[in-house]
């Protein structure tokens, strides 16, 4: 689904590059964590697989397709396929709750009771049924996080990307949350999440660590040395 050859990105202007030599494999099907510090390199990484931002160097490949070939006009036809949970999350002001769910979908040419049944059912997952009509703009901050969430999980996307996903939100619902991400996981959706949560850092999941632009341990899920390396991988940060 995903991979990277020794890619390494530098923002204009910056002096050292935001990614530096990464390669990793993620396979279709995986759920996998970015893990490490502020300014690790994480939400680049993400930015990148989502070609909101391009590789200085290496190559990247996201459902086959090479992105230092794609053509910009070509940049909508991947992202179909990706739902996002940016920390700049923007949703449309003015519009409901509802409407800023249901319209990911409505571009699909479903039936408008279809879209509606959908993205009522989304949000009721994410804990927000009873604010469906509400302005999104009058939301708080975790809400609207949620109706972010909410707006990603409804077009059942083939990747996911989250971008520190329980950022706004209390221990109970950062938990919930992971359930919805687990419950997308299960059904087939790749996922990869960037956090420092510790709550999401937990359970028996693929870490990949980065600092300083680098991967500095990558453990995988299911094996038995896993809880260990993550321990050790912990006490390190
Ligand atoms: N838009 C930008 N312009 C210049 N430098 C940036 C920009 N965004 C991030 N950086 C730098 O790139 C590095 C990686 O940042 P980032 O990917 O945001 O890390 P993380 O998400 O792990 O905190 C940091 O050194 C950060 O200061
Ligand atoms: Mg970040």
């Amino acid at each position: 689904m995903i991979e990277l050859f020794h890619v390494s990105m530098r923002y204009a202007g910056a002096d050292r590059p935001a990614l530096d030599d990464v390669t990793l494999e993620i396979r279709k099907g995986e759920f996998c964590l970015l893990a490490g510090p502020s300014g690790a390199g994480k939400t680049s990484l993400l930015r990148l697989l989502f070609c909101a931002e391009a590789a200085t160097g290496g190559q990247v490949f996201v459902g086959g397709r090479n992105l230092a070939r794609l053509k910009p006009a070509r940049i909508p036809e991947v992202r179909r396929n990706i739902g996002v949970v940016f920390q700049d999350f923007k949703l449309l002001p003015g519009r409901s709750v509802l409407d800023n769910v249901a319209l990911a979908i409505e571009v699909q040419g479903r039936r408008r009771e279809e879209v509606r049944e959908r993205a009522v059912g989304v949000l009721k997952q994410v804990g927000l049924g009873h604010k469906l009509h509400q302005h999104a703009e009058r939301l708080s901050g975790g809400e609207q996080q949620r109706v972010a969430i909410a707006r990603a999980l409804v077009v059942e996307p083939a990747l996911l990307l989250c971008d520190e996903p329980t950022g706004n939100l209390d221990a109970e619902r950062a938990q919930g949350i992971l359930e919805l991400l687990v419950t997308a996981h299960v059904r087939g959706t790749t996922v990869v999440v960037a956090t420092h949560d510790p709550a999401l850092l937990g359970g028996n999941r693929r870490v990949v660590r980065l600092e300083d632009g680098r991967v500095v341990a990558d453990v995988p899920a299911y094996s038995p040395m896993s809880a260990a390396l993550l321990d050790a991988a912990r006490k390190v940060a």
